[in-house]
């Protein structure tokens, strides 16, 4: 959240800025600006809202842009203080000879402004980020020297950040600094780069280097300098870059969601290659570092995401406790980190995250290094900062989702989760599901032409969309292995269209939900065949009872039941154990209808962003 570029060379700073930031939108988009420097003359320019409100004020810059070759930009996501242009970065100090954008949040900023306030420094904006623009400023007053005041200023600074400054004394130069957010440096022929993330510079260099927390530096055109904590100069790897400069477009589809969501059948395919090769073959898990003596020995799991990558979690524990016979443990990230937990050399913590940068994820993780647990991360984004704490690493390679809500990471964390319970079954020698498993694998091999089938025609649910995008509420229910897909269900919907959606446990529904239920309320009920498919009709007779509307997914309902529903999707036929993966499909598709429908910005909702490098 947030994103923060920077470019010195020859090129037009402006240019790269605002390409850079189009790839990192996003991490935010309630705000953008950029500082453009020549020489000592800086100016800054901003504008509240989605970046091309940025992009029209530079039209009329022409000259300013054309002369700038060296600049930093940033992309917002509210934390301090309103989403106004005036809490829009750049920020600067009393004197503006100052700037700064930061990626992060600093804790102590309050006791920090009383101190510079103190010291005479006036604030225009609500930010955090303008004081630590003011403390640089200070601390430069001391040296004249903009790294040194980097250096003192980040061991008063707690918190999170990445920073980009630049100085109008020392126009050759933006010094950085991180702690606890991403920063790169992509290394350039007499230019280089800086970003919160690869796709803002992967079109000018495929060699960068990842800043360690704590690391500050100095880029020019044609040097990078790194510094350790100690101040010491320090040297940093130059990595290749783990992919090519895609064109990310949407391929025709009207929005990335969309086309995401189709994406999904590819997606699965990519996940099993080179694992899963057939149905009387054991899977193949290079990448999972632990030998069969050590996985034997693992006593519980604890799954440790948030937002829909922590529902792909919950998948999980049902199929890994199953299969593997280990006792799971899913917990939002955000909690894990406040509590005394329980593990250690013998527990196995999976961090499941599409970005690999979520600040409460990162959290977890570190936290639970120091106690010798085993550690396997499940990310679409191989060079993330969780990727290289992981000590087992199963990258998804869903490809880059640009559309915020989450649609094909999930399915490929949902399949990733399949191979790793199955794997750790294998390497157990449990042998009771044996033949269960042959027909799992058998059907994961079979899913991508189910996900086509299921996607090759959908006006049934368009149809549905404009029916139901009316209602103010929702409830989405199931029960065992689906009970997720019925919180993702929700949460999509919630996230893209506004509509205040809820998914229960559908036995949970007699419990207090049900007291919302009249004719207002739509229940869109999840059944697939298995122990619970009796149980949840009955809780959908419950419903229809209270006259709620009732919506059911499934893959088969008998003629029987028919009447109960007001409306019926049916997938195509599937284990109750794999289902998760096609209903999920069915309530992705539903949501973004819906939110078409209803004119919504399907692509970057409100509020929101991919990306959460805060706590
Ligand atoms: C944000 C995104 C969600 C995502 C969650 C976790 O809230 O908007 O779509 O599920 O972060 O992100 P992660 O990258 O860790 O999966």
């Amino acid at each position: 959240m947030c994103g923060i570029i920077g470019y010195i060379g020859d090129r037009k700073a402006s240019e790269v800025l605002i390409s850079g930031l189009s790839h990192l939108e996003y991490r935010g988009y309630d705000s953008s600006g950029v500082a453009l420097m020549k020489g000592s003359d800086v100016q800054i320019f901003k504008a509240q809202g989605k970046l091309n409100n940025l992009i029209e004020i530079l039209k009329d810059k022409q000259d300013t842009c054309s002369n700038a070759h060296i600049g930093i930009g940033h992309i917002r996501w509210a934390t301090h203080g309103l989403p106004t242009t005036i809490n829009a970065h750049p920020h600067t100090c009393d004197c503006k000879n100052l700037t700064l954008v930061h990626n992060g949040i600093i804790e102590n900023y309050q006791e920090l402004k009383e101190e510079l306030t103190t010291l005479g420094c006036h604030f225009v904006s609500q930010t955090d980020t303008e004081v630590a623009a003011h403390l640089i400023a200070h601390e430069y007053g001391k040296t004249k020297n903009l790294l040194k005041a980097m250096q003192s200023a980040v061991k008063k600074i707690k918190g999170a950040f990445a920073f980009c400054a630049i100085h109008k004394n020392e126009p050759d130069r933006i010094v950085v600094a991180k702690r606890n957010a991403p920063l790169v440096i992509g290394v350039g022929q007499d230019e280089n780069f800086i970003a919160s993330d690869i796709p803002a510079i992967i079109e000018y260099t495929k060699k960068a280097i990842y800043l360690s927390d704590g690391q500050v530096g100095i880029v020019k055109k044609n040097s990078i300098e790194i510094y350790d904590e100690n101040d010491l100069v320090t040297q940093n790897k130059i990595e290749n870059l783990p992919f090519e400069a895609i064109a990310i477009s949407k391929m025709g589809y009207k929005h990335f969601m969309l086309k995401e969501i189709h994406e999904q059948s590819d997606v699965v395919r990519n996940v099993l290659s080179g694992k899963l090769l057939s149905h009387d073959d054991k899977i193949r898990l290079e990448e999972f570092k632990l030998t069969p003596e050590k996985i034997k020995k693992i006593q519980r799991v604890q799954i440790v995401a948030c937002g829909t990558s922590l529902h792909a979690g919950m998948v999980g524990k049902y199929i890994i406790e199953k299969y593997a016979g280990i006792p799971v443990d899913v917990e939002p990230s955000s909690e894990y980190i406040y509590r005394e937990t329980i593990a250690d050399e013998n527990t196995l913590v999976i961090g499941i995250s599409q970005s690999g940068e979520t600040a409460d994820t990162i959290t977890a993780i570190k936290q639970v290094k120091e106690k010798n647990s085993h550690i396997i991360i499940i990310t679409n984004r191989a060079d993330s900062t969780m990727a290289r704490l992981a000590d087992s690493l199963l990258p998804v390679s869903a490809g880059i989702e640009v559309s915020v809500a989450a649609t094909k990471s999930y399915m490929a964390q949902l399949i990733s989760l399949y191979m790793l319970a199955i794997y750790l079954m294998e390497q157990k020698g449990i042998e009771k599901y044996n033949d269960e498993i042959v027909n799992l694998k058998q059907e994961l091999i079979e899913l991508p032409n189910k996900v086509e089938a299921l996607l090759e025609n959908t006006d049934n649910i368009k149809q549905l969309a404009k029916k139901y995008s009316s209602y103010k509420d929702f409830i989405f229910i199931a029960r065992g292995i689906n009970f997720p897909s019925a919180l993702e269900g929700a949460l999509k919907l919630k996230e893209i269209s506004y509509i205040n959606a809820t998914g229960y446990g559908a036995g949970e529904l007699k419990h207090g939900p049900i007291a919302m239920l009249d004719e207002n309320m739509p229940v869109l009920a999840i059944l697939n065949r298995g122990i619970v498919y009796d149980k949840v009709l009955s809780n959908c007779e419950e419903a229809k009872a209270r006259q709620a509307k009732l919506i059911g997914v499934a893959d088969y309902i008998a003629s029987k039941d028919k009447d109960l529903f007001d409306d019926i999707v049916i997938i195509p036929s599937v284990s109750d154990t794999l289902s998760p993966a096609l209903n999920i499909i069915v309530l992705q598709l539903l949501a973004y209808y819906i939110a078409e429908y209803l004119g919504k910005d399907v692509d970057q909702p409100r509020n929101l962003a991919k990306s959460v490098t805060v706590e």
